[in-house]
């Protein structure tokens, strides 16, 4: 019975030094010291119960439940220490970074692709897979790649038709994408299927008319080239871009770079043909959407191909034509404005 009260009076003065002590540890590695010397398989509160043998069958547990106790509480004052010192660190570390990873991050309105852009990527996106190559051409050009190689000698009245932007250099702002057609051929030889992006320029503003826009010009060149390959590509085009359920017809037209050439109409897909008054197809049911054509010999001559041996077929479309039909857009100058009410329209 004596053994009791001075085991307890140990653990209790182990539990009151042991807490002392974690409070005064000033780093982990100390702080970790001090518990192994309380809590350690060798520290004070093992130690101490080493002397329960002593006591008897009554007062074992009841010491046994002290320890525990004890035990507990340096425990926790040892949790408590511990994370003192590292909130501590925490800040410390923080005051000596420039970077602090634990604040939320700033952040950034995702922006959306332009519609026009979109609808370039679209159509790009189209012709990618059916193995076109991608040509490039400056927009500043010669009078001889915007007209004369393309069959449009000096007095032809499709130049007054262009609306060109002329330079003093002599150069004109191109007026079409198709020099680039002519810029690929003297570069490369056939086979060839290209398609070539980029902005044009003509003296010409109102509703559906910008001084810059936007086409995407085609040219395949091959042994056999028909009229069919021609229609079929640009059905499928028109198909992927549009619906697989809208029609499209071909229109006998005029240009001096293809012989013969067409006029592609697809089906109003507002109306289909149903209403006289609608205003997207003006009731005639059909919306004009490309110009193309089989390549004239006199281009194929120009550029030095043999125009017994090949024949090849080309095509331009307006991109802001397509976007607007695509998204119902009636007026060309909201693609310019950048007014974000607009463009948010498309994200
Ligand atoms: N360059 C013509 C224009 O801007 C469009 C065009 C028509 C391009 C027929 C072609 C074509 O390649 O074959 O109006």
């Amino acid at each position: 019975m004596t053994d009791q009260p001075d085991l307890r009076s140990q653990l209790e003065e182990a539990r009151r030094q042991g807490i002392d002590d974690f409070d005064k540890a000033d780093s982990p590695q100390s702080l970790y010291e001090a518990r192994t010397r309380y809590l350690g398989k060798k520290g004070k509160v093992k130690g101490i119960l080493r002397g329960l043998g002593r006591l008897s069958k009554e007062e074992r547990p009841l010491i046994g439940q002290c320890a525990n106790e004890v035990a507990d509480a340096l425990e926790e004052a040892y949790q408590k220490r511990q994370n003192e010192l590292k909130s501590a660190q925490d800040a410390q570390k923080l005051e000596q970074d420039d970077i602090d990873l634990s604040l939320p991050g700033t952040w950034t309105r995702r922006g959306a692709v332009h519609p026009l852009i979109r609808t370039q990527l679209e159509i790009e996106d189209f012709f990618h897979s059916m193995g076109y190559d991608i040509g490039e051409g400056p927009e500043i050009e010669t009078e001889y790649h915007n007209f004369e190689a393309l069959n449009i000698p000096p007095d032809h009245p499709a130049r007054d038709m262009q609306d060109t932007f002329f330079m003093k250099s002599g150069h004109v702002l191109r007026t079409h994408t198709s020099p680039v057609q002519v810029r690929y051929m003297e570069s490369h030889q056939p086979p060839l299927r290209m398609i070539a992006p980029g902005r044009v320029y003509r003296c010409d503003s109102d509703v559906t008319h910008s001084p810059m826009f936007s086409q995407i010009e085609g040219l395949v060149v091959d042994e056999n080239i028909s009229f069919r390959d021609l229609r079929g590509t640009l059905e499928q085009m028109i198909h992927y871009i549009f619906s697989p359920d809208i029609g499209a017809r071909f229109r006998p037209s005029f240009f001096p770079f293809t012989e013969p050439s067409a006029e592609v109409d697809i089906e109003c897909f507002a109306c289909r043909g149903a209403d006289p008054q609608c205003r997207i197809c003006k009731g005639t049911g059909w919306l004009e959407v490309l110009g193309c054509g089989m390549v004239n010999p006199a281009v194929f001559e120009a550029v030095g191909y043999d125009s017994k041996k090949y024949t090849g077929f080309a095509f331009g479309l307006g991109i802001e034509r397509f976007a607007m039909l695509k998204y119902q857009i009636n007026d060309i100058r909201l693609f310019f404005d950048n007014d974000i009410r607009f463009l948010k329209q498309f994200v």
